[in-house]
């Protein structure tokens, strides 16, 4: 089993790239975002306000297991808050970084409500961003930086790296 996984902060376009690159393959694909709210039937802002971030990250990990058995998998922004998944991701795929500056983000998500975390001030934002790139870096086989560049120009990378 070899799974592609896509890793990277909130808004680096993990799910556009992971469906994108999966079409042009013909590959199967998930969005592990996706896979909680379907399998819990509950969206990510109310998991986190009803039972908390730590129920969500539980529901993550096992979603990730179940997400291994597809080819191309979009993983979410915090998937390194749990050690337990690194070791998922590396035992049947290859990590792809998808590298977005926080500028860029910061202008994808001006108007976005529904990531929990976003929803913070910029000082926490920072904060967040920093120390998970240091991790996304740090357990990557692959970096793709994403900054002013298309979605054909990111896909072919990554097909070229793989
Ligand atoms: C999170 C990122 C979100 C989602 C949840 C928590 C995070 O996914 O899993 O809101 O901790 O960074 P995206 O990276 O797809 O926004």
């Amino acid at each position: 089993m070899n799974t592609i996984y896509l890793i990277g902060f909130m808004g680096s376009g993990k799910s556009t790239i992971g469906y994108a690159l999966a079409k042009r393959l013909s590959k199967t694909y998930i969005d592990t975002d996706e896979l909680i709210e379907d399998t819990y039937q509950e969206k990510i802002a109310d998991i986190f306000k009803v039972d908390g971030e730590d129920v969500f990250r539980n529901y993550e990990i096992n979603a990730l297991k179940k997400a291994s058995y597809y080819d191309v998998v979009s993983t979410g922004g915090g998937i390194v808050e749990r050690e337990e998944n690194f070791k998922t991701m590396k035992d049947t795929g290859t990590v792809v970084y998808l590298d977005t500056s926080f500028a860029e983000i910061s202008h994808r998500l001006i108007n976005d409500t529904g990531r929990p975390l976003w929803n913070n001030h910029l000082e926490e934002k920072l904060n967040l961003f920093n120390r998970r790139v240091s991790i996304y870096k740090k357990f990557t086989d692959y970096t793709v930086k994403t900054d002013n560049r298309s979605i054909e120009e990111i896909i072919n990378e990554i097909i070229n790296i793989l």
